[in-house]
């Protein structure tokens, strides 16, 4: 554990809206009296058409937590047409292409235009409140268009990340029985084309309730259309009428479902309602990033994944912010196309995922020398603990030394950051995400929920509600409470491991439960399994994560062949090929190891602790094997690591 501390610089504890003084009080009173706190800032950070009645009701026993109840509001109006008074000019929408030479800007009164002919568009192919629509599009303009057209009539959007193959993006329209699918011709990542057209034709052969597809043209290749189904972007935007008026939405209505990966089987629904997700979105994104009117911000996530939701779109918008929106990758054209855009759109707050900064580092300081970087303020990580190494590169090289590191730790379910420095209130530690933000109950807690002591490692829970929580797992309620409540009940299991330090500082050692994290991307070895599995050859198979400097982890697949197949690389690249196929190509198997067994207990379980030390080459203290019904077995998997 690093503990070298970082003073907070005087010029930004100055201009910070938290401070060291004020966030002790603001946390306490966030704590003690959560409705006057929680109403303050619902008032502060989002119009309403009508006021809430209570501020919040139900706690992790009953799992019916509602918030904001009675109050009416919409996610677009929020995030666009409040502002046209003061800032309809101001450019809402910063969009660099994949390309560097393209480029576009949305200004707050165009996405309004945009937004509002959209919703139109949808509203005339029968889009009703409560339909879900899923959006299969690339880092365009147009992802953000059609997630608040959706939010405008109070359709409900299910983002499916681009990079998701044709079989898991019909798996996800299937499970929110979506009725509409936003798409484009193609998409473009690293100089490479996405045939995104093709896959959703393919996907949609499993889903006869999607009636229509509207397509963005984005490459203009030739594609293939069904004249019955397909419908362009632009021409229907042309038809469609300017103004719409925004759906008076409850504040307990459903706003989006994402999908995530879980421990055991198929991806998640994660459903976010509207008040309590939009409150603690713009609230978060205020308060960790000190966004000041006027501030350049980008985040590099993809839309495809909640920082995406939350803090490339909500967040930034419902505070008026230029959001940056990037199509491309790190590394394309060079390796300093990060830091080039950072120069030429001045921007001043930047937020990425450890294993982007740890893949520049790796290739030299001599592609972030060549920019100034003098526009940045604030750094951020997000996604996957950050390595002290890595950190001090990203806080030295990158920030000079001048810009704080919020290491931001949340995910999916929780809908906004939960553990965070606050940059001008808290001295920084390498490696640890820090202080829980306002209204956040973290505690580290042993197998039987009682508290573990300061430095020792357990599993993060979180005590209280919080208005960013999920609603539920979309039309799985048993499995909502059974994932989350269920095993420490009465309080949130995030399913990471964590410790606290002596000073109340967070560190957050990674998943404890099957859900492994490959550079940032959340990936179940449920879900891999069932595909290594299907293959012919396959008689059975157990993954897990293995550390890897630049990923984080990689995937490593044991895997048992049928009797009477032999063992060979030709079925090592079927495999891996599989698995980028049916899931996508951002979950790469690392490593195969052939085993001849699993190790089973004698009730028939995958003893994968033991897989996990396998996997990290820890072959001399493997632990208790004694309930194993073939201890032999672990000699053989030994045996084959050391090959
Ligand atoms: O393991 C934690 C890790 O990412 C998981 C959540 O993944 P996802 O739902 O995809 O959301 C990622 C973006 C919010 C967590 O359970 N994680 C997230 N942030 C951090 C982190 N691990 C360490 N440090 C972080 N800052």
């Amino acid at each position: 554990m690093e503990n070298k501390i970082r003073e907070v610089p005087a010029q930004l504890a100055s201009s910070a809206y938290i401070n060291k003084e004020n966030y002790q009080t603001l946390y306490k009173q966030s704590i003690d009296n959560p409705d006057l706190f929680w109403a303050e800032q619902a008032s502060q950070f989002i119009t309403w058409f009508s006021p809430w009645k209570t501020v919040q009701s139900g706690d992790f026993k009953t799992l019916d937590i509602r918030w904001f109840i009675d109050g009416k509001l919409n996610a677009s109006y929020n995030c666009i047409d409040r502002h046209l008074k003061e800032r309809k000019d101001q450019i809402a929408i910063l969009w660099q292409g994949d390309n560097p030479n393209e480029s576009s800007t949305l200004t707050y009164q165009q996405l309004y235009e945009k937004v509002c002919h959209f919703a139109n568009v949808l509203k005339n192919l029968g889009i009703k409140k409560g339909d879900r629509i899923c959006i299969y599009l690339p880092m365009i303009p147009e992802i953000a268009i059609a997630m608040l057209a959706c939010t405008r009539i109070g359709a409900i959007h299910s983002v499916v990340f681009s990079a998701f193959s044709p079989d898991s993006l019909s798996a996800r329209i299937l499970d929110a029985d979506c009725r509409l699918l936003i798409t484009a011709d193609e998409g473009v990542r690293g100089g490479k084309k996405n045939p995104l057209k093709s896959h959703a034709d393919k996907a949609l052969e499993k889903c006869p309730n999607v009636k229509h597809v509207i397509v963005v043209k984005r490459t203009g290749t030739a594609i293939p259309w069904n004249q019955k189904r397909d419908l362009w972007y632009h021409e229907e935007l042309e038809n469609a009428d300017a103004e719409c008026t925004p759906e008076k939405m409850d504040s307990d209505d459903p706003l989006f479902i994402l999908y995530t990966s879980g421990s055991t089987g198929s991806p998640k629904g994660i459903l976010h309602s509207t008040g309590g997700y939009l409150v603690y979105a713009a609230m978060t994104h205020k308060f960790v990033f000190n966004y000041q009117p006027g501030d350049i911000y980008w985040c590099t996530a993809d839309i495809g994944w909640i920082t995406g939701h939350s803090y490339v779109i909500y967040g930034p918008l419902l505070n008026g912010a230029t959001t940056l929106l990037f199509e491309g990758v790190p590394h394309y054209p060079t390796f300093a196309r990060f830091w080039e855009i950072v120069d030429q759109y001045k921007v001043n707050i930047f937020y990425t995922a450890p294993t982007a900064i740890r893949a520049l580092h790796k290739e030299g300081d001599q592609w972030v020398k060549k920019t100034s970087r003098k526009s940045l303020k604030i750094l951020g990580t997000v996604g996957e603990p950050i390595n002290p190494d890595a950190w001090e590169w990203y806080y030295r090289v990158i920030g000079n030394e001048h810009c704080p590191i919020v290491d931001t730790w949340w995910q999916t379910e929780t809908g906004g950051i939960m553990i965070t420095p606050f940059p001008g209130a808290t001295p920084l530690k390498p490696g640890s995400v820090s202080w829980p933000f306002f209204g956040v109950l973290p505690l580290v807690v042993d197998e039987q929920g009682n508290p573990v002591e300061d430095g020792k490692v357990g599993k993060l829970i979180i005590k209280k509600p919080w208005p960013g929580l999920m609603k539920t797992i979309y039309g799985d309620q048993q499995r909502f409470k059974e994932t989350y409540f269920k095993e420490i009940p009465g309080n949130y299991l995030t399913g990471d491991g964590a410790d606290r330090d002596k000073e109340g500082y967070f560190w957050i050692v990674g998943r404890n439960d099957d859900v492994i994290k490959v550079s940032g991307h959340r990936i179940g070895s449920g879900e891999l399994e069932a595909v290594l599995n299907s293959h012919a050859s396959v008689a059975e198979s157990a993954v897990v994560g293995a550390p890897d400097e630049i990923k984080g982890n990689i995937i490593y697949a044991f895997v048992t062949l049928k009797s009477g197949i032999q063992p060979n690389d030709q079925l090592k690249k079927e495999l891996i090929q599989l698995i980028k196929d049916e899931i996508g190509p951002h979950a790469i198997i690392g490593t195969i190891q052939w085993a001849k067994d699993l190790p089973k207990t004698r009730s028939g379980k995958i003893m994968r602790r033991l897989l996990r030390k396998i996997a990290c080459n820890e072959l001399t203290d493997l632990g208790d094997t004694s309930t194993l019904a073939d201890p032999g077995v672990v000699d053989d998997l030994v045996g084959e690591r050391k090959k």
